[in-house]
Protein backbone atom coordinates (compact mmCIF):
# COMPACT_ATOMS: atom_id res chain seq x y z
CA UNK A 1 0.00 0.00 0.00
CA UNK A 2 1.97 2.93 -1.05
CA UNK A 3 -0.04 5.62 1.49
CA UNK A 4 2.33 8.08 1.91
CA UNK A 5 -0.41 10.63 3.59
CA UNK A 6 1.91 11.87 6.39
CA UNK A 7 4.23 13.40 3.63
CA UNK A 8 2.37 15.70 1.95
CA UNK A 9 3.38 17.10 -0.40
CA UNK A 10 5.95 15.01 -1.00
CA UNK A 11 9.04 15.63 -3.85
CA UNK A 12 10.45 13.00 -5.15
CA UNK A 13 14.95 13.55 -6.12
CA UNK A 14 16.73 11.69 -7.92
CA UNK A 15 20.03 12.55 -6.19
CA UNK A 16 21.49 15.14 -3.55
CA UNK A 17 22.40 17.65 -5.87
CA UNK A 18 18.87 18.16 -7.62
CA UNK A 19 17.46 17.76 -4.02
CA UNK A 20 19.81 21.14 -3.53
CA UNK A 21 18.87 23.12 -5.87
CA UNK A 22 14.95 22.44 -5.80
CA UNK A 23 14.75 23.10 -2.28
CA UNK A 24 16.96 26.83 -2.89
CA UNK A 25 14.53 27.35 -5.91
CA UNK A 26 11.24 27.06 -3.63
CA UNK A 27 12.87 28.76 -0.88
CA UNK A 28 13.87 32.04 -3.39
CA UNK A 29 10.06 31.08 -4.30
CA UNK A 30 8.80 31.17 -0.63
CA UNK A 31 10.93 34.48 -0.52
CA UNK A 32 9.29 36.56 -2.86
CA UNK A 33 5.81 35.43 -1.76
CA UNK A 34 6.56 36.52 1.57
CA UNK A 35 8.21 39.64 0.89
CA UNK A 36 5.36 40.48 -1.74
CA UNK A 37 2.56 39.97 1.07
CA UNK A 38 4.20 40.88 4.13
CA UNK A 39 7.49 43.04 3.25
CA UNK A 40 9.92 40.27 4.84
CA UNK A 41 10.89 36.98 4.99
CA UNK A 42 11.79 35.35 7.96
CA UNK A 43 13.90 31.87 7.42
CA UNK A 44 14.76 29.82 10.11
CA UNK A 45 17.80 27.12 8.51
CA UNK A 46 18.30 23.78 9.31
CA UNK A 47 21.53 22.71 10.50
CA UNK A 48 23.54 19.23 10.08
CA UNK A 49 24.48 18.43 6.89
CA UNK A 50 22.04 17.45 3.92
CA UNK A 51 21.34 21.60 3.59
CA UNK A 52 25.10 22.72 2.90
CA UNK A 53 24.17 22.06 -1.54
CA UNK A 54 21.17 23.95 -0.72
CA UNK A 55 22.53 26.76 0.50
CA UNK A 56 25.41 27.07 -1.49
CA UNK A 57 22.88 27.11 -4.74
CA UNK A 58 20.84 29.64 -2.41
CA UNK A 59 23.52 31.87 -2.85
CA UNK A 60 23.71 32.18 -6.37
CA UNK A 61 19.54 32.83 -6.83
CA UNK A 62 17.93 36.19 -6.58
CA UNK A 63 16.90 36.68 -3.70
CA UNK A 64 15.93 40.53 -2.18
CA UNK A 65 17.92 39.78 1.00
CA UNK A 66 17.80 43.11 2.50
CA UNK A 67 13.94 41.74 3.12
CA UNK A 68 15.04 38.64 4.23
CA UNK A 69 15.87 38.01 8.32
CA UNK A 70 17.74 34.77 9.34
CA UNK A 71 16.80 32.63 12.32
CA UNK A 72 18.11 29.28 13.37
CA UNK A 73 16.16 26.00 14.45
CA UNK A 74 18.15 24.66 15.98
CA UNK A 75 21.96 25.34 17.43
CA UNK A 76 25.14 23.15 19.48
CA UNK A 77 25.73 24.33 22.33
CA UNK A 78 29.49 24.90 21.48
CA UNK A 79 31.64 27.93 21.62
CA UNK A 80 31.17 31.09 19.27
CA UNK A 81 32.81 30.14 15.94
CA UNK A 82 33.01 26.89 16.56
CA UNK A 83 33.23 25.30 12.91
CA UNK A 84 30.63 22.27 13.99
CA UNK A 85 28.18 25.26 15.26
CA UNK A 86 25.09 25.45 12.38
CA UNK A 87 25.42 29.16 12.36
CA UNK A 88 29.30 28.48 11.27
CA UNK A 89 27.60 26.01 8.57
CA UNK A 90 25.35 28.57 7.27
CA UNK A 91 27.99 31.52 7.25
CA UNK A 92 30.17 29.45 5.32
CA UNK A 93 27.55 27.89 2.93
CA UNK A 94 25.65 31.33 2.37
CA UNK A 95 25.72 34.11 4.51
CA UNK A 96 29.00 35.02 4.12
CA UNK A 97 27.97 35.03 0.08
CA UNK A 98 24.87 37.08 0.18
CA UNK A 99 24.31 41.02 1.17
CA UNK A 100 22.37 40.33 4.18
CA UNK A 101 22.91 42.99 6.74
CA UNK A 102 24.61 41.33 9.78
CA UNK A 103 21.95 42.75 11.93
CA UNK A 104 19.17 40.78 10.06
CA UNK A 105 21.06 37.72 11.12
CA UNK A 106 19.63 35.97 14.13
CA UNK A 107 22.12 32.98 15.82
CA UNK A 108 21.55 31.18 18.92
CA UNK A 109 23.52 32.69 21.38
CA UNK A 110 24.12 28.89 22.71
CA UNK A 111 27.55 29.59 23.83
CA UNK A 112 25.87 31.07 26.94
CA UNK A 113 24.59 27.50 27.54
CA UNK A 114 21.42 25.65 27.07
CA UNK A 115 19.03 27.63 29.03
CA UNK A 116 20.92 30.97 29.28
CA UNK A 117 20.61 30.81 25.28
CA UNK A 118 16.87 29.55 25.00
CA UNK A 119 15.82 32.74 27.39
CA UNK A 120 17.92 35.04 25.61
CA UNK A 121 16.37 33.75 21.93
CA UNK A 122 12.57 33.29 22.81
CA UNK A 123 13.28 36.84 24.50
CA UNK A 124 14.13 37.81 20.60
CA UNK A 125 11.08 35.42 19.19
CA UNK A 126 8.16 36.45 21.48
CA UNK A 127 7.41 39.42 19.43
CA UNK A 128 7.47 38.93 16.45
CA UNK A 129 4.87 37.50 13.53
CA UNK A 130 5.55 33.83 12.89
CA UNK A 131 8.69 32.55 11.29
CA UNK A 132 7.79 32.03 7.42
CA UNK A 133 9.60 29.27 6.55
CA UNK A 134 11.44 26.79 8.95
CA UNK A 135 13.91 24.33 6.88
CA UNK A 136 14.16 20.94 8.85
CA UNK A 137 16.51 18.33 8.39
CA UNK A 138 15.42 14.71 10.07
CA UNK A 139 17.81 12.58 11.37
CA UNK A 140 17.79 8.47 11.65
CA UNK A 141 15.92 8.05 14.67
CA UNK A 142 13.60 11.24 13.33
CA UNK A 143 14.77 13.73 15.07
CA UNK A 144 14.33 17.22 13.92
CA UNK A 145 15.84 20.19 15.07
CA UNK A 146 17.10 19.25 18.21
CA UNK A 147 13.97 17.56 19.35
CA UNK A 148 15.21 13.92 19.61
CA UNK A 149 12.50 10.97 20.30
CA UNK A 150 11.99 10.51 24.33
CA UNK A 151 13.28 13.83 25.19
CA UNK A 152 11.74 16.18 27.89
CA UNK A 153 12.63 19.18 25.49
CA UNK A 154 9.82 17.96 23.16
CA UNK A 155 7.45 18.27 25.86
CA UNK A 156 8.02 22.18 27.03
CA UNK A 157 6.03 25.21 26.23
CA UNK A 158 8.32 27.77 26.11
CA UNK A 159 9.12 29.43 22.52
CA UNK A 160 12.46 27.92 22.64
CA UNK A 161 13.96 25.20 24.48
CA UNK A 162 17.51 24.02 26.34
CA UNK A 163 17.85 20.26 25.09
CA UNK A 164 20.43 18.19 27.42
CA UNK A 165 21.05 14.64 26.77
CA UNK A 166 20.91 15.06 22.99
CA UNK A 167 21.99 11.66 21.47
CA UNK A 168 23.52 13.12 18.52
CA UNK A 169 26.75 14.93 19.95
CA UNK A 170 27.20 17.59 21.53
CA UNK A 171 25.11 16.63 24.05
CA UNK A 172 23.18 20.20 25.35
CA UNK A 173 21.85 22.11 22.62
CA UNK A 174 19.19 24.67 22.32
CA UNK A 175 16.11 24.13 19.99
CA UNK A 176 13.06 26.11 19.05
CA UNK A 177 10.15 24.49 20.85
CA UNK A 178 7.99 21.93 19.31
CA UNK A 179 4.95 24.72 19.52
CA UNK A 180 7.25 27.32 18.12
CA UNK A 181 7.84 25.03 15.34
CA UNK A 182 4.22 24.10 14.52
CA UNK A 183 3.34 27.51 14.63
CA UNK A 184 5.60 28.49 11.43
CA UNK A 185 3.68 29.49 8.69
CA UNK A 186 5.48 26.81 6.78
CA UNK A 187 7.68 23.71 7.41
CA UNK A 188 10.04 22.38 4.80
CA UNK A 189 12.10 19.10 5.37
CA UNK A 190 15.39 18.41 3.02
CA UNK A 191 16.38 14.64 3.73
CA UNK A 192 18.76 12.34 2.16
CA UNK A 193 20.50 9.11 2.53
CA UNK A 194 19.95 5.72 3.18
CA UNK A 195 20.01 5.85 6.36
CA UNK A 196 16.95 7.72 7.14
CA UNK A 197 14.79 5.04 5.12
CA UNK A 198 14.29 3.47 8.69
CA UNK A 199 12.73 6.59 10.23
CA UNK A 200 10.33 7.56 7.17
CA UNK A 201 9.13 3.86 7.50
CA UNK A 202 8.10 4.50 10.77
CA UNK A 203 6.58 7.98 10.21
CA UNK A 204 4.47 6.85 7.52
CA UNK A 205 3.38 3.75 9.09
CA UNK A 206 2.18 7.15 11.81
CA UNK A 207 4.84 6.63 14.25
CA UNK A 208 4.89 10.08 16.47
CA UNK A 209 8.25 10.82 16.11
CA UNK A 210 8.88 14.44 16.10
CA UNK A 211 9.97 14.77 13.22
CA UNK A 212 6.09 14.12 12.54
CA UNK A 213 5.43 15.66 15.42
CA UNK A 214 6.02 19.32 14.32
CA UNK A 215 3.16 18.95 12.01
CA UNK A 216 2.16 19.71 8.25
CA UNK A 217 5.55 19.95 6.05
CA UNK A 218 6.85 20.08 2.45
CA UNK A 219 8.44 16.67 2.28
CA UNK A 220 11.49 17.23 -0.03
CA UNK A 221 13.35 13.59 0.05
CA UNK A 222 16.23 12.06 -2.15
CA UNK A 223 15.53 8.76 -3.45
CA UNK A 224 18.01 6.66 -1.15
CA UNK A 225 16.18 7.78 1.78
CA UNK A 226 13.37 6.65 0.05
CA UNK A 227 11.81 3.56 1.98
CA UNK A 228 10.67 0.02 -0.29
CA UNK A 229 7.07 0.71 -0.14
CA UNK A 230 7.09 4.93 -1.20
C1 LIG B 1 21.84 19.29 13.94
C2 LIG B 1 20.53 19.48 13.22
C3 LIG B 1 19.82 18.18 13.11
C4 LIG B 1 20.00 17.71 11.68
C5 LIG B 1 19.65 16.25 11.55
C6 LIG B 1 20.02 15.74 10.15
O1 LIG B 1 22.18 20.10 14.81
O2 LIG B 1 22.52 18.34 13.59
O3 LIG B 1 19.78 20.44 13.73
O4 LIG B 1 18.45 18.23 13.39
O5 LIG B 1 19.15 18.48 10.82
O6 LIG B 1 20.38 15.54 12.52
O7 LIG B 1 21.40 15.93 10.00
P1 LIG B 1 22.11 15.57 8.60
O8 LIG B 1 21.53 16.51 7.60
O9 LIG B 1 23.59 15.81 8.85
O10 LIG B 1 21.78 14.13 8.29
Amino acid sequence: MNNTSQFFPLVRHSGTQELALAVAQRIAQLAAQSIGARGAFRLALAGGATPRLCYQALRELPVDWAHVHIYFGDERCLPQGDAQRNDSMAQETLLSYVPIARANIHCIPAELGARAAAQAYAALLKNLPPLDLVLLGMGEDGHTASLFPGNPANELSEVVVPVFDAPKPPSERVSLSMGTLRAARQRLFLVAGSGKRDALAQINQGVQLPALQVGAAEWHIESAAMPQDF
